[in-house]
């Protein structure tokens, strides 16, 4: 991470603290919205090398930024909305630090339509969007899918072993393991790479428990 990416995340942080929207948001407190930023840059960095024709500081900055609009979001409502209320916030926030227009506009429309998970496969999606919009979908999939899983069973007033590997099994990875979002090179084979993990993972666990013995 470069330092200006650097001071950016301590700013998103501290955005996110400040707004005090981690205490409704979601049930699970060790689900970081600040995190789950950065994991999700880390992602976009992987990814990258496959494409060196999208724009990388167009795509990074985005995809750290991508959720920031959670910090203007409402008890009532959780997080409906925060991708177009995000957009704005971007743009001031880059507009406020030095960035040019043109950029600051183009940061805050890739924020503002990040959910639009349906334009992955549109032709004419630019490829810094398709990029956001896989890191959004790596994240807590896989190895963090599992450990998330784990953590949130064990939250619950009735523990056992079978409920977290009935869990593991909602998973999408475990019920659909054919099906592969993703679009760019890279993301494809992170994903496939999840996709063996998790069922290795569940086959592992019904294992150790005496399953279908
Ligand atoms: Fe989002
Ligand atoms: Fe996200």
């Amino acid at each position: 991470m470069n330092e200006t990416h650097v001071q950016m995340l301590n700013d998103i942080r501290c955005m996110i603290a400040d707004s005090g929207v981690e205490s409704f948001l979601d049930s699970n407190p060790f689900r970081s919205r600040a995190d789950h930023l950065y994991r999700c840059y880390c992602w976009a960095k992987r990814i990258l090398p496959c494409r060196p024709d999208a724009d990388a500081e167009l795509t990074l900055v985005s995809t750290l930024f991508h959720d920031i609009g959670v910090i203007a979001c409402k008890e009532k409502t959780g997080k409906e909305g925060h991708d177009v209320l995000g957009g704005d916030i971007v743009k001031d926030y880059l507009l406020n630090h030095g960035y040019d227009a043109a950029f600051a506009e183009k940061v805050a429309y890739l924020v503002a339509h990040h959910q639009q998970r349906e334009l992955l496969n549109a032709p004419d999606t630019p490829i810094e969007h398709i990029i956001l919009m896989e890191a959004d979908m790596l994240d807590e999939r896989g190895a963090l899918g599992v450990v998330w899983d784990a953590m949130a069973e064990g939250a619950q007033e009735q523990q056992s072993y079978e409920s977290t590997l009935a869990r593991f099994k909602k998973r999408k990875l475990y019920k659909h393991p054919d099906r592969n979002p993703m679009v760019t090179e890279i993301a494809r084979e992170i994903w496939w790479e999840k996709v063996r993990l998790h069922m290795a993972f569940v086959d592992a666990l019904e294992k150790d428990l005496g399953i279908n013995e």
